[in-house]
This record gives C-alpha cells, structure tokens and sequence, in this order.
C-alpha cells in the first residue's frame, strides 16, 4: 500500500481576504462544503491502493485539522510542527515518521492539501504508474502540460523512458523567470505538480546527500517527538536547526534520481482568484459567484461574498471578495499583486 503524506502548513496568501493566517485556503471550503484539504485526504482515502494517511501541520492548525477529518469521517496520524521550516522539513519528517512506523521501504505520496483534482481515476493510475518508478529507486514527480509561462512553478524536462509511463527527469528547475520560463514551454517542459512518490528511506537518504545536517535534525526531531492528546509533535529544538527550504530546491533540483509521469489528470494549484473563478460554476457572461450576487452588463468576474449582496455593473475581469472584515477588489488574475497587499498589511498592523 501507499501511504499518503499531506503536508498542509502553507499560508495561502493569494487568495486574501478569505485565506487568512488562522484559516489559510486548504482548510477553506471553496467549492461547496469541503475544503481542498478535505477533498484530498478523500481522494487516498477507502481505496485498496491507499494506507493510513499521515499529515504534517503547523501545530497553530492541530485543531482545525482534526475537526475537518472528523466531519469526512477519515482518520489520519497528525505530526505537529512547532514553526514553519518550508516543505522540505515537512516532507522529511513525514518521511521518517512513515519508515519507523510502516519500515523504510514503504511507498509515500506527499500531496499538497491545496490542490484541486477531480478526475480520480485518473489521479489513481497516475499513482499506480509513479509507483512503478518509486521501486527504480526514484523520486517521481507528476507532470502538468503549461498553458501559460507561469514563473510560479517547478518546470520539469522529461528524458529517457525508467519504466512503463514514467520517464526520468534531465532537469528541474524551480520558479524561473518570466523569460526562462517562456523557453521551457516553448520546449515542452512540464510543471511540477508539486505531489511526489518515492519510498520512504532511499528519499531521506538523497535528501541527506543535498542537505545531511537537515536530515540529522529531522530524524532527532522524529525520534525525541512527544505524544499529545492524540497529535506528535516534533522536538522543537532540532526541528529549528532543519534549513528552510522548500523539497523542490533543497532535493528536486540537485537530485539526480528524479522521475516523471506526465498526469493526465486535471490539476489545478488554485493560485489566484482568477483559478477559483475557472473552477466554479458560471453564468452566460462567464461570472461566478460564492454567496449573493448580481451582474449587470458584466463579464468574466468573480464575486465571493460571505454575507453581502455584491452588485457588479458594467465592469469585467474583476474578483470581488467580502468577508466580515474586510473588502478587495482586484483585477481577477493579480495573484502577485495580492501576496504584496499582503505582505503590506504585515508591516501596518
Ligand atoms: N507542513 C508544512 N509546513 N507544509 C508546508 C510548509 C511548511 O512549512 N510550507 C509549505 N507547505 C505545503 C503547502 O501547504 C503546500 O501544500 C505544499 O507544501 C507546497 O507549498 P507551496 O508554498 O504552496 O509551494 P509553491 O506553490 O510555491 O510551489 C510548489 O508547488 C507548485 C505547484 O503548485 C512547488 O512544488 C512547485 O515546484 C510546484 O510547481
Ligand atoms: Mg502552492
């Protein structure tokens, strides 16, 4: 069996106002009643293919975490990070609580909680396949087909087949800029979906050759681990040694034992607003809307309203988002714009 690794610490700030620090985008319930977070841990979930799922959180979201699998009826073991170290500590000590608690040979997905899939069939062949190059002592990746040079992105180059649909990686190359990224796609890179397959022990051992004093501090930070009410939580101390850095550049990057199965999935990051907006239903006019709203000789917009009624007229390409708090209005793409009003918010208050 795979066992799932759900790693759900990020902060989800492009999609403010509703993401918010103490309730960022995975755990919010986007498209109707469940969050991505929820969507995902029943996506590895009551298959045959699937184990006990293992989750690592930032311990602020210990009880957020454990209210949302109670409602979806899915249990879980749940690691407690005492500060956010990236996704590269994260996945490591889900990787080494997984080797002790099912041996260093087992098959892990690590998902993002923040992704939204709906073909699931497809998502499971796709894993099926990944596992296949896992057991060529591999990290596999899933490959997304670009449609846009998005400078947000891990790019992938595809080499020489490893086995039956998964093909080795000559080149990753996290977040490039605009005009690299602009070549890669020219050139057919894939994205980096950001999910990966790999047994537990050979991933801990090529992350230990890129960064041995991460892996050190991980394993102590695993091993002097404290049981609490239900939840690990990983030693404070040793975790804070761990170096900051997401999996894609402190592993993806330098390893050379990477693979890809391109996804013929759908798959979408839900980066911006504009990608909540493609997503959900629409009208003739191409505008959706969560909660109340009217449009009157408007196009292609995004209304989210938690309690108002919200009336457009006679603008387009707009996300419009009220919550108790707070009102923005943006152009519906801006996703960079929205992580600087953030990072401005940050330094006023
Ligand atoms: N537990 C935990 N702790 N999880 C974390 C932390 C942390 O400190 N930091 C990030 N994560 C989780 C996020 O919640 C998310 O599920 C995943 O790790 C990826 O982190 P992001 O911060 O969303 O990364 P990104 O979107 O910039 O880039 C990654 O995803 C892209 C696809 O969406 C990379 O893997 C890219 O290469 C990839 O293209
Ligand atoms: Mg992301």
């Amino acid at each position: 069996q795979i066992v799932p690794l759900i790693v759900c610490g990020g902060s989800g700030t492009r999609l403010w106002p509703a993401s918010r620090a103490s309730r960022p985008k995975q755990f919010l319930p986007l498209f109707g009643d469940l969050s991505t977070f929820q969507e995902t841990m029943r996506r590895v979930s009551g298959a045959e293919l699937f184990g006990r799922p293992v989750i690592v959180t930032n311990q602020d979201h210990r009880f957020l975490v454990a209210d949302q699998l109670l409602s979806i009826g899915v249990e879980a073991d749940i690691v407690l990070e005492p500060e956010a170290r990236d996704s590269g500590p994260a996945i490591a000590a889900g990787a080494a609580f997984i080797a002790a608690r099912d041996g260093a040979k087992t098959p892990v997905l690590t998902l993002a909680a923040d992704h939204r899939v709906r073909d699931i069939e497809g998502f499971r062949a796709a894993c099926v396949a990944a596992r296949r190059g896992a057991a060529k002592k591999s990290i596999v990746t899933f490959g997304v087909v670009p449609n846009q040079p998005a400078t947000g992105y891990g790019y992938i180059e595809a080499g020489e087949p490893l086995v039956d649909g998964v093909m080795k990686v000559r080149r990753f190359v996290e977040k490039p800029d605009a005009e690299t990224a602009t070549r890669y796609v020219r050139e057919g890179y894939l994205w980096n979906s950001g999910n990966f397959l790999f047994e537990a022990g050979f991933f801990l051992s090529e992350y230990a050759r890129c960064e041995p004093d991460t892996i050190e501090a991980v394993n102590e930070a695993v091993a002097k681990a404290k049981l609490d009410l239900g939840f690990l939580r990983l030693d404070a101390e040793a975790f804070a040694r761990c170096g900051k850095r997401s999996v894609d550049y402190a592993v993806m990057e330098k390893t050379q034992a990477a693979a890809v199965v391109p996804a013929s999935f759908d798959w979408s990051d839900v980066g911006s607003w504009g990608a909540v907006r493609e997503l959900s239903p629409q009208d003739e006019a191409g505008n959706a809307k969560l909660g109340e709203a009217l449009f009157v000789n408007a196009r292609n917009n995004l209304v989210s309203s938690e309690r108002q009624l919200v009336c457009v007229v006679g603008l387009d390409d707009l996300a419009v988002i009220t919550t108790g708090d707070a009102v923005l209005v943006a152009r519906r793409d801006d996703a960079a714009g929205i992580k600087a009003l953030v990072e401005k918010l940050k330094q006023s208050h």
